[in-house]
C-alpha cells in the first residue's frame, strides 16, 4: 500500500468532478460493496466509488437488483465507508426506496448520508423523477442519476437490452437527460446507450456523464468490481472489460489449502505455537494424576 501517495491525496469532491468534465479529464468510477474492496478501489485513486444495488447480485446471489432492501444497501455503504478515504461515495437508491413518494425518497435518501456514510444517492429514471430529484437537490443531497438501461425496471424493459437505438428513442433519452440536469442532477450515467448517442448527450449536457455500455464518448466510465476482476459467474455483459481472474486464483489458492490439509502439509512447525521451557513435561505429569 502506497501510504504516501494516500496521505497527499485529497479528497473527492464535487467541484473536482465538474472541472474534470470541463477540462476533459476522464472521470474513473467503479463499484465497491464492502470495506476490503473499498480499501482497493480508493488505493487504486478511483474518483468515485459506487456502493451499487448490483451487489443483490454479485454479493448477495439475488436474480435482479429488484429484492434488495435499504436495510442491506446501508450496511454495505457503512463497510465501504469505512475503508475509503478519498474517492466521493455514492450510495444507489433500492427499487421502491424513492418512487412511492417525494417523502419517502427525502427520508431514504437522508439515511445513505446520515447512516449509510454516503456522499450522495444515485437513482434510476428520466423525466418522471425530476420533481424527486429536485427535492432532493434543493435540502442539499447531491443526486446521480441514472438513465438507459435501468436495471430496477428488467422486467418493464423486457430485459437487459440496449436503450435508445431509434432516433425518437435516441432523443427521449436527451430529453431524460436535460431534465435530470435542470432538476440538480451532478452527474448521470448512461447505461447501455449506442455510442453515438451517449456521446451527443454528453456534448450537450453542462454536467458530466458515466457510461457503461456506452462508448468512449461519456466524460467518464463506471464498471462492478466483480465483472472486472472475474469474480462473478452467472453472465458478462459485452461492455465488460475483465482485467484479471481473480476468481479462478481464489479458487486455485483454496483447493491448495485443502489439499495441503488433507495430505498433512498444512499447519508446519513454523505456522503453530510452542510452550515455555518445562511447561510441557509438567503438563504430562498432571494429565497423569487427573
Ligand atoms: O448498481 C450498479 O452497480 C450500477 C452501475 C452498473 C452503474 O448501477
Amino acid at each position: 500500500m502506497s501510504t504516501q501517495t494516500n496521505s497527499v491525496r485529497k479528497k473527492m469532491t464535487l467541484q473536482q468532478l465538474q472541472a474534470k468534465k470541463q477540462q476533459h479529464m476522464p472521470i474513473t468510477m467503479l463499484t465497491a460493496y464492502d470495506y476490503s474492496s473499498a480499501l482497493l478501489v480508493d488505493q487504486a485513486d478511483m474518483d468515485i466509488i459506487l456502493v451499487g444495488d448490483s451487489l443483490a447480485m454479485v454479493m448477495l446471489g439475488m436474480d435482479s437488483t429488484v429484492p434488495i432492501t435499504m436495510e442491506e444497501m446501508l450496511h454495505h455503504c457503512r463497510a465501504v465507508a469505512r475503508g475509503a478515504n478519498h474517492a466521493f461515495l455514492v450510495g444507489d437508491m433500492p427499487f421502491m426506496s424513492y418512487q412511492a413518494s417525494v417523502g419517502e425518497a427525502m427520508h431514504n435518501a437522508g439515511r445513505f448520508l446520515k447512516e449509510g456514510n454516503m456522499e450522495a444517492v444515485k437513482l434510476e429514471g428520466g423525466r418522471p423523477m425530476a420533481a424527486t430529484i429536485e427535492a432532493l437537490t434543493r435540502v442539499g443531497i447531491p443526486v446521480m442519476g441514472h438513465i438507459g438501461l435501468t436495471p430496477q425496471s428488467v422486467t418493464a424493459l423486457s430485459g437487459y437490452k440496449v436503450q435508445g437505438k431509434t432516433a425518437v428513442a435516441a432523443h427521449d433519452l436527451l430529453l431524460d437527460a436535460l431534465a435530470l440536469q435542470n432538476a440538480g442532477c451532478f452527474s448521470i450515467v448512461l447505461e447501455a446507450v449506442p455510442a453515438p448517442i451517449a456521446a451527443a448527450i454528453s456534448d450537450r449536457l453542462a454536467i458530466p456523464t458515466l457510461g457503461i455500455g456506452a462508448g468512449a464518448g461519456c466524460d467518464g466510465q463506471v464498471l462492478v468490481y466483480h465483472d472486472l476482476l472475474g469474480l462473478f459467474d452467472k453472465f458478462q455483459p459485452k461492455f465488460v472489460q475483465q482485467y484479471a481472474n481473480i476468481g479462478q486464483q481464489i479458487l486455485t489458492a483454496l483447493q491448495q489449502y485443502r489439499d495441503d490439509v488433507q495430505q498433512g502439509a498444512f499447519p508446519t512447525a513454523a505456522h503453530s505455537y510452542d510452550l515455555p521451557e518445562g511447561e510441557w513435561e509438567q503438563f504430562v505429569k498432571m494429565m497423569g494424576e487427573s
